[in-house]
């Protein structure tokens, strides 16, 4: 899928000096379609075919180009003016003979622009995605976009909120398991969509932002894809080795900065608390860091740790078998964050950012870790495992301590952590934990303006009790009530020397049965938050 920009330098549709010439110019230009957004006042104000007068506005107008086709359709019904409705009109020799260059017009209705409940990015957010669905799948090969301005018809922010989300959307339809891994050997079991150009018009008030945005919508979409690729290889490609390797080759790509520790360098640093997961599995552990320095050398950089799990049996304390598969997601939130990682150097981002991915497969043989069994953590601290399946914060706070060489400014984890945690939310929001206000303003907001939304959860002192242990400083699990709470309970207390914030994306990182697959959240959160910070 490509993104790209168009500016028609006096296309204002929503000033009625400039109508008629914007339109002439919109209409001048050759796409498959012309996608028009027009809302109810627009569509009540154009009274249809009464006789062959001219009539005002932006439908009147349009009508003027299209040969009457605008007004056919009302009287047909098919032009009905509710929000979300798609119209599509297709060109005749009428439409040619007033220097009509597009194909068809798809007349997208938006509603009242004066009702609360039809405007705002999740109504815009519908009528975004009933349009591209109609794009798709067909004979449009490429379409030309107009971006109300939901909010504020001349509110910039809000058209680049709403072209973002639409690139975002356009990716999500577009996007195609396996295309893009020179690892499947097996063919790819879709076929690209025939949709595959979308171009936002603007015109010369908003060209700079609209550009912008695009370009940042389209990297995120990259990020996206690495993420949802990531997530759906089987597990038995995407190891912890291959995680590593995408790093280094999405490095080569661009300017990140890419180091890969092996099992030596693991256990030199004394990640007692990672290698206790590790060691079950033949597959060897990895620690990735990847460094975007898009600011100043000395600047203190936003850190994004990813838990990595590449299969995640349980363990010892072996996971029942039903969907067992899906464990193959465990590695989500190391996806999320070398997808964000790359996102931020695709875009350029004028920030320091650093993430971080533990990674191994949590497997049971002779060499597994017990039940009972107490390690030593990076930081000191003795953990007691009383069950080898909570092993994503076992694997995390060895990562948690590691990053505080970086002086972070913020330090934000992702991880698949808890099934309590899809219990508690079900599939919409991820779940946010953070005693720093600040982080959870943003991270709250980014996910209002991505929409990829987050809810908070407690962290309360009184939760920690369930964590403690007869036998070592800590136990890595906290019984069934509360159970996301006390697993982000057991990463806080790794997180002392910075703000930290955690996301667990248990149940919004993937979709299971008949739509299985990554959902590549939470990228638009990471890149939206990446992009409002100063
Ligand atoms: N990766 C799982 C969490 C998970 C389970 C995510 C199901 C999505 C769907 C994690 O490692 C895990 O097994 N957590 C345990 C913790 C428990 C043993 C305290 C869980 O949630 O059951
Ligand atoms: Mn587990
Ligand atoms: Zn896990």
């Amino acid at each position: 899928m490509q993104f790209s920009t168009k500016i028609f330098p006096q296309a204002d549709l929503h000033s009625p000096k400039l109508l008629k010439a914007g339109l002439k110019s919109v209409l001048a230009n050759a796409t498959d379609c012309l996608v028009l957004p027009y809302s109810k006042a627009d569509f009540e104000g154009f009274a249809g075919a009464k006789g062959a007068k001219a009539q005002a506005g932006l439908l009147g107008e349009l009508d003027q180009f299209l040969g009457g086709s605008v007004a056919h359709a009302k009287a047909l019904g098919d032009l009905d003016g509710k929000v979300t409705s798609v119209c599509v009109l297709r060109a005749d020799k009428s439409w040619a003979a007033a220097g009509v260059k597009a194909k068809r017009v798809l007349l997208l209705g938006i509603g009242d622009l004066h009702s609360a409940a039809d405007r705002g990015l999740i109504a815009y957010s519908k009528v975004a995605r009933a349009a591209l669905k109609s794009l798709s799948g067909g004979s449009i090969e490429n379409a030309l976009w107009f971006t109300p301005g939901f909010k504020d018809l001349k509110d910039v922010a809000s058209v680049a909120e709403e072209v973002r989300l639409t690139i975002q959307y356009a990716g999500d339809q577009a996007y195609r398991f396996g295309v893009r891994q020179p690892a499947m050997k097996f063919k790819a079991k879709d076929t690209a969509d025939s949709f595959k150009h979308l171009t936002f018009a603007g015109n010369d008030a908003i060209s700079k932002d609209l550009k912008l945005a695009v370009e940042q919508g389209a990297a995120m979409v990259e990020g996206m894809n690495v993420a949802k690729d990531l997530g759906n290889l089987p597990p038995n490609i995407c190891t912890p080795t291959y995680l590593g390797k995408t790093a280094q080759a999405l490095a080569k790509k661009t300017s990140l900065k890419v180091e890969v520790l092996g099992l030596k360098q693991i256990e030199a640093l004394g990640m007692g608390s990672f290698l206790s997961v590790a060691k079950g599995s033949d597959t060897p552990p990895q620690f990735i860091v990847m460094r975007h320095q898009g600011g100043k050398a000395g600047e203190a950089p936003i850190v994004l740790v990813g838990k990595g799990i590449t299969f995640d049996t349980g363990g010892i304390s072996l996971k029942p078998g039903e969907a067992m598969d899906e464990m193959k997601y465990d590695m989500c939130g190391a996806a999320s964050v070398i997808g964000a990682l790359y996102s931020a150097a695709l875009m350029g981002l004028k920030k320091n950012v650093i993430g971080v991915i533990p990674t191994c497969e949590n497997m049971p043989s002779g060499g597994a870790t017990r039940p009972g069994d107490i390690v030593k953590s990076m930081s000191g601290q003795t953990i007691e495992i009383l069950n080898t399946d909570a092993e994503g914060r076992l694997i995390l706070c060895d990562a948690l301590t590691y990053v505080e060489r970086f002086k972070p400014r913020a330090v934000i984890d992702v991880a698949t952590l808890t099934g309590a945690c899809v219990i508690a939310l079900g599939h919409v929001h991820s779940g946010l934990f953070s005693e720093d206000q600040g982080l959870v303003d943003a991270l709250t907001k980014a996910g209002q303006a991505s929409l990829d939304t987050v809810w908070r959860l407690p962290l309360d002192a009184a939760y920690h009790e369930q964590l403690k242990s007869n036998f070592a400083d800590v136990a890595n699990i906290g019984g069934r009530p509360g159970g996301s709470i006390t697993a982000a309970c057991f990463l806080s207390r790794f997180t002392e020397k910075y703000k930290w914030a955690h996301l667990d994306i248990a149940g919004t990182a993937w979709k299971s049965g008949a739509a299985k697959g990554s959902t590549g959240r939470p990228v638009p959160l990471l890149v939206n938050y990446l992009l409002e910070q100063n």
